[in-house]
């Protein structure tokens, strides 16, 4: 892991760029199938931040996430991006959605990277049509960027789960996407990998001007990479400067949970498995 990430609250404070507001949240509930999962939620989100989205399995991260790019409607409260509603024409490719389990292309599927990343570009005034030679150029400055130039012509299949998750990445950012959101893009991810892929994403953040916020539950990496940390379970728990993220045992007991051995630590399920498999 890098250690040279000024993650100081002083740092994101005073960047200028950090002033546009990229998300606004107020008040927000989300239902599905007719129950409440997201309650009460209030979020901003300026440019060039880089937000962990972490908490309990269960505990709605996708389903924000699926509200903010306007998949779910909100059943009650306000959403917007970019400073308008999530799912209006004006944000059309400003917004890179990488889904749980996204690098999970079925084998059998023989596509390469170029391929993969191109289709990022597609949208509903182009796909019928032929890449622009603007598109082109943005489909290899994307694989430039996510540090995949050289394998531009392997097929998918081949790569490691690292530069696999690279190249969905890329695909959601060949848009032009300045916000992006990844849903537990680490599981599958070797160590190594894993490094470099939260690095590249930091820098995305800093050198790219790109909004990030990332669903994990590997609490390590989270708390290494981002400025800030959002901890929900259906309530936004906690929502700070990463460094001011609670201890384990104190989030438990805001949580309500109590210890059922005396002399052992309460650790909440979702910390204790970072690598488990998406649903
Ligand atoms: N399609 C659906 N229909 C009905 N309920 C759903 C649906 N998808 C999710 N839920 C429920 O909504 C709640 C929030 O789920 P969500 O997937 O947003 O949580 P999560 O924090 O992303 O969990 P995980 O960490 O396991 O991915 C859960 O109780 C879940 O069972
Ligand atoms: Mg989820």
């Amino acid at each position: 892991m890098d250690g040279n990430n000024d993650r100081s609250v002083g740092n994101i404070m005073n960047n200028p760029k950090t002033e546009e507001s990229i998300l606004e949240i107020r008040n927000l509930s989300v239902a599905r199938s007719g129950v409440k999962v997201v309650e009460n939620v209030s979020i901003d989100v300026k440019r060039g931040e880089f937000v962990g989205l972490v908490g309990p399995n269960g505990g709605g991260k996708t389903s924000l996430l699926l509200t903010i790019v306007g998949v779910l409607k909100p059943q009650n409260g306000e959403i917007l991006v970019f400073g308008n509603r999530p799912a209006d024409n004006k944000n059309l490719g400003m917004v890179g959605w990488v889904p749980q389990a996204a690098a999970n292309i079925p084998k059998h599927i023989h596509i390469t990277v170029r391929e993969l990343v191109s289709l990022g570009t597609l949208n509903h005034k182009n796909y019928l049509g032929k890449m622009s030679t603007y598109q082109k150029r943005r489909v290899e400055e994307t694989i430039q960027m996510v540090g995949l130039s050289g394998v531009e012509n392997v097929d998918v299949s081949k790569l490691s789960g690292g530069q696999l998750q690279r190249a969905v990445i890329a695909r959601a950012l060949a848009s032009e996407a300045d916000f992006l959101l990844l849903d537990e893009p680490l599981v599958g991810v070797d160590r190594g990998s894993r490094n470099s892929l939260l690095k590249l994403l930091d820098n995305l953040c800093h050198d790219f001007d790109k909004t990030i916020m990332m669903v994990s539950h590997d609490l390590t990496a989270i708390t290494q990479t981002t400025h800030r940390i959002i901890y929900l379970e259906g309530v936004v728990q906690f929502d700070g400067p990463t460094e001011f993220l609670p201890d384990l045992n104190e989030l438990a007991s805001i949580r309500g949970i109590e210890h059922v051995h005396s002399n052992t630590h309460v650790v909440p399920e979702w910390v204790k498995s970072p690598e488990r498999e998406s649903p």
